[in-house]
């Protein structure tokens, strides 16, 4: 039998002396070649539902660097617009959608049933990569936690605070859990349809996921998290599943074992001592260099790291980000912690 692809064991729970690597947003803006594909494209959410041109993209950086795993071009806004919110993003400034306010909003929200006709290139996408990627490149894909999806579609954009969804959590919460529980069934469907088309592994990105606390916390990122995982479990019980519950900070701490995750994706702020105690144990850790090293470059960014490589390098390890890669990286900077990784 082949040999197991590299960050499939990992999340076996194996610890490796070299970590697989890749990197959260590798597919974008810093890439020339991501430029000149999107420019082909039109905008943004062309290129996502074009399977050629979204597969063409995710495969650049596999390409460039060799990356032990290819992520699914798309975004996490995709589902709300297969839900029927109106989704489209200004040049320079980031997504808008039509907002949820109140119980009418929602109510003019489709059902689940409808979400593949809307989302069926996705699965096209991950189809064609199955095919194109190298024998040992793991396929992931990926939706949004429902409370970061939600922050979005409540607020119609990204906010600095998510003062609108919290708004909505606490005055209306009825519509809220409403809302909560159908981003939930609409994201185990969705990442249904992405196992079956490919996907290897699922993230889910519960990028403000750190704005929730004490019992919010519980009931708006750990509860939907660990139904998903339920479901996607019952029904595939050998896909792993990563969960980056970002900024969580102390609540980090079993997260992994609650949810049912095979691997914790952690922020730049995770302590890696703290991580490699208390956190590697449950589950494989991913993560989690600053993203401004990739723009700085310099001796830093190589003895970070070999710092988290060193520290994490007792126990099953994915080597990562914190976050995305910003757009002002230095595509050179990546081919610099490659070499400093890899040796
Ligand atoms: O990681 C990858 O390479 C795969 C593709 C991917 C994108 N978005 C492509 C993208 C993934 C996994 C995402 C996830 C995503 N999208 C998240 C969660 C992760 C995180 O970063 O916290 C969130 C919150 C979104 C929503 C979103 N999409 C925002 C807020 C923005 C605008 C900000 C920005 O970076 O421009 C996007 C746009 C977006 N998604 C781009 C890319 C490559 C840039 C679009 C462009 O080409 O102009």
């Amino acid at each position: 039998m082949a040999e197991q692809k590299k960050l499939l064991r990992a999340l076996a729970g194996e610890t490796q002396d070299v970590p697989p690597v890749w990197m959260m947003r590798q597919a974008g803006r810093y890439l020339p070649e991501y430029r000149a594909t999107r420019a082909e494209a039109g905008d943004f959410l062309s290129l996502c539902y074009n399977p050629e041109l979204a597969a063409e993209v995710t495969l650049q950086p596999i390409r460039r660097y060799g990356f032990d795993a290819a992520i699914l071009f798309a975004d996490i806004l995709l589902l709300p617009q297969a839900l029927g919110a109106k989704v489209w993003f200004v040049t320079g400034e980031g997504p808008r959608l039509s907002t949820i306010t109140n119980q009418s909003d929602f109510n003019a929200l489709g059902g689940v049933e409808a979400i593949h006709e809307t989302l069926s290139p996705i699965y096209e996408t991950l189809k064609i990569l199955k095919s194109e990627l190298p024998k040992e490149t793991t396929l992931i894909g990926f939706a949004g936690a429902p409370w970061t999806v939600a922050t979005y579609m409540i607020a119609g954009r990204g906010t600095p605070d998510q003062g609108p969804a919290h708004a909505l959590k606490d005055t209306d919460r009825a519509t809220f859990q409403q809302l909560i529980d159908l981003i939930t069934d609409g994201t185990i469907e969705y990442l249904a349809k992405q196992i079956e088309a490919g996907a290897e592994v699922v993230k889910i990105f519960d990028s403000w996921a750190g704005s929730l606390k004490g019992q919010d916390f519980h009931d708006f990122a750990l509860l939907p998290a660990k139904k998903i995982i339920q479901a996607l479990n019952a029904r595939y019980p050998n896909v792993p599943i990563i969960a980056f519950p970002r900024e969580a900070g102390p609540a980090y701490e079993g997260f992994a074992k609650a949810v049912g995750a095979q691997c914790l994706a952690i922020d730049t702020k995770v302590d890696l001592e703290w991580a490699a105690k208390v956190l590697q144990p449950d589950s494989c850790v991913q993560g989690n260099l600053d993203p401004k090293l990739m723009v700085e470059g310099g001796d830093k960014l190589i003895s970070e790291t070999k710092r988290i490589k060193e520290a994490l390098g007792n126990g099953p390890h994915i080597f990562n980000l914190g976050h995305g890669i910003t757009p002002d990286a230095d595509p050179a900077n990546v081919d610099v912690m490659l070499k400093a990784l890899r040796g």
